[in-house]
């Protein structure tokens, strides 16, 4: 009774949070990037670079990405959309009223081979991302350039590549591309050529394949470790 009760409860808390997310993202009041078609949240105010980009990530996924994470996953569009059976996925969500609507939407619909981590991170911390065969970064790495300045944010993608095992998804404005806000602490910002200042920074990483898998607005690379460690199966 007592459990039935409190089901009853956790249903109608997650149905009212995606339900008031609903609305509030109607009139711009909640930063959902992304669709959520599970309740019918989508369709034209979402870019069809969403879905684009998930098909290049999707296309791009091999037999040895078993284990995914995708840092500002947001409401967890991206980790829902490519779990699976054989494939777990971390969704890493610093903003803790866009993390709720990423619990519920999992609460509601998607048990199994997600983890939702509540986590920022910063330079402090970046280090306790857990470990993995492929990485998303998307729409991420600006914001960490502007918050802690360029020497640190590259710490922070450093950390990232180190954490993961093949292959990084990266999508980042080039400083020529982008509102004042971010232009000027972008590490690229000086360069003739961003794309291949990129290409040189990954190098020196030990990261030297570097090649772009969709385009819309900005470019979304598929980015390979030189010696990637085998993933392990799920
Ligand atoms: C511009 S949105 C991009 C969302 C998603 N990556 C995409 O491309 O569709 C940035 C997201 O990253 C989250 N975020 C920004 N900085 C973060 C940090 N330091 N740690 C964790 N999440 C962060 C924001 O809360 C937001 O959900």
């Amino acid at each position: 009774m007592a459990d039935a009760f409190g089901r009853l409860v956790s249903l109608f808390s997650t149905r009212t949070i995606l339900l008031l997310t609903r609305v509030f993202h109607r009139f711009g009041w909640m930063s959902q990037y992304q669709p959520l078609p599970h309740v019918s949240f989508g369709g034209a105010s979402f870019s069809s670079r969403i879905y684009g980009r998930l098909d290049a990530i999707r296309d791009n996924l091999g037999s040895g990405h078993h284990f995914g994470m995708d840092i500002g996953c947001n409401n967890g569009f991206y980790v829902f959309s490519l779990a699976g059976p054989d494939r777990l996925m971390y969704g890493i969500e610093g903003a803790d009223d866009i993390f709720q609507v990423f619990l519920a939407a999992k609460r509601m619909f998607t048990p199994g081979n997600v983890i939702p981590l509540n986590m920022y991170v910063t330079p402090d911390n970046a280090r306790g991302l857990p470990e993995c065969d492929f990485t998303i970064l998307m729409a991420v790495f600006h914001h960490w350039a502007r918050l802690y300045g360029e020497g640190p944010a590259l710490d922070m993608l450093s950390t990232v590549l180190q954490k993961t095992r093949q292959t990084l998804f990266f999508e980042v404005p080039f400083a020529r591309d982008s509102g004042a806000n971010y232009r000027d602490c972008l590490p690229d910002r000086d360069a003739d050529d961003p794309e291949q200042w990129w290409r040189a920074w990954f190098a020196t990483q030990g990261w030297t394949s570097m090649a772009p898998i969709f385009q819309l607005n900005r470019t979304l690379y598929r980015i390979d470790q030189s010696t990637p460690s085998a993933g392990s199966n799920l």
